[in-house]
């Protein structure tokens, strides 16, 4: 084996390497400059517009989930929402309104009356479900009744309660938390036709008038008091309606003979 083979040199018969001076040290060099050194992790600098371009996305990004995010439910752009009524209820008549605000105020009478309205006997509290006070034609008794209480004996469907009185619910100075004629209005309204009960609603205006009519009372009603008050009418309520003769003259032809003559009598002594 010859020296050269032994030796690392490249196998260049004639080039010695320590004969550099034939080579081109800029050409040599040319190659160390071309690589870069291995990326290593660290503490790099950032590029700022990296920064500024990441900053601005995320802002974006918060600024489009505020927005458009639908309050993050699953359902909200959906056209039929699961779990939700697909048709709209129906709006909410008047008399809805009056009964449900009128259901809310009961709770006030049902301490006494219960909530069935069935009233409370061992307490001598009578009942207002099927009460003939409160189906009664005209309201004028009953709106009398919750703006001042009642006081005495009273006859509920041909049974005699007493032993026990009914406070006043009229919104006064001293009762703060008694009922505005509105509210009397729709607790009547709701115990004339609630538990098989089934009678006109009372009105806003009709218990202002009696409230108005009856504004220097402050004592309970008693029962005999109440039975000179006309059902419906009166001065203070609105002119009833014009005379149907026709129907009069048919409600007249149901009497019998005998009905017929005495009322005749009655009208002719007058
Ligand atoms: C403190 C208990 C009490 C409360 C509260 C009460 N009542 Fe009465 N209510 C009575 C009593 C007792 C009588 C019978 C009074 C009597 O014997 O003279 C009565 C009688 C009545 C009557 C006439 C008799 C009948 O049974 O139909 C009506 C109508 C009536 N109440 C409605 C109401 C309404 C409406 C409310 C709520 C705004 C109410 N009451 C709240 C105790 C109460």
């Amino acid at each position: 084996m010859s020296d050269s083979t032994l030796s690392h040199q490249p196998q260049n018969p004639g080039v010695s390497p320590d004969l550099g001076e034939q080579h081109d040290v800029t050409e040599l060099h040319a190659a160390l400059l071309r690589e870069k050194p291995e990326p290593k992790e660290g503490f790099e600098p950032l590029n700022l517009w990296l920064v500024a371009l990441t900053g601005g996305l995320l802002f974006w990004g918060g600024y489009y989930l505020a927005n458009f995010s639908g309050r993050f439910e699953a359902s909200e752009y959906s056209e039929f929402p699961r779990g939700k009524a697909t048709v709209a209820a129906p709006a909410e008549t008047p008399e809805q309104k009056t009964l449900r605000i009128g259901a809310q105020l009961y709770v006030n009478c049902a301490a006494c009356h219960l909530a069935d309205g069935t009233g409370n006997p061992a307490l001598n509290i009578p009942p207002l479900a099927g009460s003939d006070w409160v189906v009664a034609e005209g309201a004028n008794r009953i709106i009398r009744i919750v703006l001042h209480g009642l006081n005495g004996p009273v006859k509920v469907n041909g049974q005699v309660w007493q032993g026990n009185a009914m406070n006043p619910w009229r919104k006064t100075a001293e009762n703060p938390s008694g009922l505005t004629d509105e509210e009397t209005a729709a607790v009547l309204s709701y115990v004339r036709n609630s538990w098989g009960n089934k009678a006109s609603f009372v009105t806003t205006d009709e218990v202002k008038a009696v409230s108005e009519a009856t504004k220097d009372r402050s004592d309970a009603w008693t029962e005999a008091e109440l039975l000179q008050v006309p059902l419906k009418g009166g001065a203070d309520a609105p002119a009833p309606a014009a005379l149907d003769l026709a129907g009069l003259k048919g409600q007249l032809e149901k009497l019998s003979a005998d009905d017929r003559k005495k009322l005749l009598e009655t009208l002719q002594a007058k």
